[in-house]
């Protein structure tokens, strides 16, 4: 299976790897093929195909967006809305504002009654939207390998056949997923991000993961 991931940055290239690995043609889309850093990161893994955002767009049958939130649209828009129809897009992304962080805490542009993946989801209506990977950091994505097991991926999505297919990408990655409904739980998803980054941004301490722990 094909995955096109919009969005060259840590992000972007530490999921090509994974994908990679689990035995997908990954194609990585940036706006600046000739950029050093993605010079660097070809040459050291060659069967990672770039292209622009559009070519991405149009040569994944699943979709990764992984652009700043705060250009997510903009990124749609050079990708080219109809290449989005039908298909399932793993969002990452999240609203993070340009302001800086306050005693750790990173400020957001949306709020707690809209998220970015329900602005998005109105962009592209027709595409299967399943937020995932954006409450860990990206050295963490894929097989994070804790003692403590698997930690827990929160996901949410109005398309239950995306989220199982997400499901099992989630799962072969080294996560278990919890389903949290629909496109409307990216409010609470969303934010925690900000929860993750405060130890970063506090102590250094980027190594976390949630999980969630049921009776
Ligand atoms: N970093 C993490 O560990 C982490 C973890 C979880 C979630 N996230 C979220 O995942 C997303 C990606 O994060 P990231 O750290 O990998 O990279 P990033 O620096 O947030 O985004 C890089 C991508 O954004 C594109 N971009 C920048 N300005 C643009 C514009 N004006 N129009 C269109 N595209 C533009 C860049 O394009 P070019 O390729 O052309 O430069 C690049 O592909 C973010 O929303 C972030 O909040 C990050």
């Amino acid at each position: 299976m094909k995955i096109g991931i919009i969005g060259s940055g840590p992000v972007g290239q530490a999921l090509s790897k994974g994908f990679l690995s689990e035995g997908y043609e990954v194609m990585l889309g940036t706006r600046k093929i000739t950029k050093p850093e993605l010079v660097k990161f070809h040459a050291e893994n060659a069967a990672v195909a770039i292209g622009n955002f559009s070519d991405t767009a149009q040569f994944g049958e699943i979709i990764v967006l992984a652009t700043g939130g705060l250009v997510a649209e903009e990124a749609i828009k050079l990708a080219g809305h109809s290449n989005f129809s039908g298909k399932i897009v793993i969002d990452t992304t999240n609203p993070i504002a340009k302001e800086p962080p306050v005693n750790g805490v990173l400020k957001c542009f949306t709020s707690l009654d809209e998220s970015l993946m329900e602005r998005i989801q109105k962009e592209i209506p027709d595409a299967k939207l399943v937020k995932a990977f954006n409450s860990v950091g990206n050295a963490l994505m894929y097989r994070p390998g804790f003692k403590g097991g698997p930690p827990s991926m929160f996901i949410c999505g109005n398309d239950d056949q995306a989220k199982k297919k997400v499901t099992s990408i989630l799962r072969s990655f080294g996560w278990e997923t919890e389903d949290m409904g629909k496109v409307e739980a990216a409010r609470a998803i969303e934010p925690l991000c900000m929860l993750w980054c405060i130890p970063g941004f506090l102590s250094n301490h980027w190594a976390h993961a949630f999980k969630l722990l049921k009776k």
